[in-house]
């Protein structure tokens, strides 16, 4: 059981590069356990996927991470099983339904869900929200917002930003 004493917001983290991007996401991979839901926000070409990529780094998986667009799911084994949702083409949060979207976010796995505000209602009320936004101050610049929900991914926040100053 994570255990927090204290309470965090929120965080930000500002990336000047996808590399960058994919490394915090690595390093949050790493930090990652069963039954963690991770819900990626941000406009098209944000850098969710990229994120995703480094996440899956950090928690073993070989070979590409590809984006799940048509496909809305796919499936990945490291020292997890990493189920990566993208949910921009439903066209009805029912579909989810039809997903089976339960089996993922309450499984023996990580589930890291792009577009997540799309599906807002039947999000898991203990998940991590992470938002990316392009920044003003360049093309390959983004701000990373994490807002935790419930304790675990608060602690989760908090073991992520140690990992993220120690390795500045
Ligand atoms: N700091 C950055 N972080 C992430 N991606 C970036 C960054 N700067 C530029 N990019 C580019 O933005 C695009 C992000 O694409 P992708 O991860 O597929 O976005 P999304 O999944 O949010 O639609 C990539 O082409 C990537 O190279
Ligand atoms: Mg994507």
């Amino acid at each position: 059981m994570r255990k927090l004493s204290g309470v965090i917001i929120l965080t930000l983290i500002k990336t000047s590069s996808p590399e960058e991007t994919a490394r915090i996401g690595k390093i949050l991979g790493t930090l990652l356990r069963v039954g963690d839901v991770v819900c990626l926000s941000g406009g098209l070409g944000a850098g969710k996927t990229r994120f995703t990529q480094g996440l899956a780094c950090g928690i073993g998986v070989s070979g590409p991470v590809t984006s799940p667009t048509f496909t809305i799911i796919n499936e990945y084994q490291g020292r997890l099983p990493l189920y990566h949702m993208d949910v921009y083409r439903l066209n009805d949060p029912l579909e989810m339904e039809d997903l089976g979207y339960e089996d993922y976010f309450y499984s023996h796995g990580v589930t890291v869900v792009e577009w997540a505000e799309r599906v807002a209602k039947l999000l898991p009320v203990e998940r991590l929200d992470v938002i990316i936004n392009r920044s003003p101050e360049g093309e390959e610049f983004r701000t990373i917002t994490f807002t935790p929900c419930g304790e675990g991914p608060a602690v989760l926040v908090k073991e992520l930003m140690k990992l993220v100053c120690a390795r500045n």
